[in-house]
């Protein structure tokens, strides 16, 4: 049976490169997997007095996870860390306390930026996230990604510069779900 994977994008914008990172990486993956993207741009701002009746729109994230065997996050920096908005779908899914959608699944963790840290910083301030969240998360190999022409084919593939080096990396990251599914 098919391995499920939710691609959690840290970004909301239509053009996003790490959008764009994401769409390109599934195309490098596992016959055997298979990628949806939770939306996560109309979940309302975390409010634990809702933690008794969650929104619709949480509760739609919560059971995309929960149907998932790993999670693929594909996140842009902003200001040294991760986005707000990633933020915000994680803290909304990890609720209420005890029923967080995120335990123990499987994660890997990219993203892509215009600076030359390729997202290094908001990786490692969510990799921060996910260890308390109890998510067993690839440690290696790392991918920092900066953009660039030659990072793309013009069919939205990765382009030759970094194709052998994200194919690992997803090679990786399929065996590491498959790992902790066994
Ligand atoms: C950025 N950008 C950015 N880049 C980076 O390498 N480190 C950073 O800390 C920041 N900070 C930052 C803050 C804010 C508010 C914005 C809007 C942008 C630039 C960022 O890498 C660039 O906008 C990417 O294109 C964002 O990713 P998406 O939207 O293309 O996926």
């Amino acid at each position: 049976s098919k391995y499920r994977i939710a691609v959690i994008v840290g970004s909301l914008r239509k053009d996003s490169h790490n959008r764009r990172l994401a769409h390109a990486l599934t195309r490098l993956g596992a016959p055997e997997f298979e990628f949806h993207y939770p939306r996560i741009d109309d979940l309302p701002l975390y409010n634990q007095d809702d933690d008794g009746h969650q929104p619709a729109p949480v509760l739609r994230l919560k059971q995309e996870v929960a149907e998932s065997q790993g999670v693929l996050f594909v996140t842009a920096e902003y200001n040294r860390s991760i986005p707000g908005v990633l933020k915000n779908a994680i803290d909304n899914a990890s609720r209420p306390y005890g029923h967080s959608a995120w335990a123990n699944k499987p994660a890997g963790v990219i993203g892509v930026s215009i600076g030359t840290i390729g997202t290094a910083m908001a990786q490692q301030h969510l990799r921060n996230v996910l260890v308390f969240l109890n998510m067993p998360t690839m440690a290696q190999p790392e991918a920092f990604i900066q953009n660039s022409d030659a990072l793309f084919n013009a069919d939205g593939s990765i382009g030759e510069v970094s194709r052998a080096f994200l194919q690992a990396w997803m090679d990786s990251y399929v065996a590491w779900v498959k790992r902790h599914n066994a």
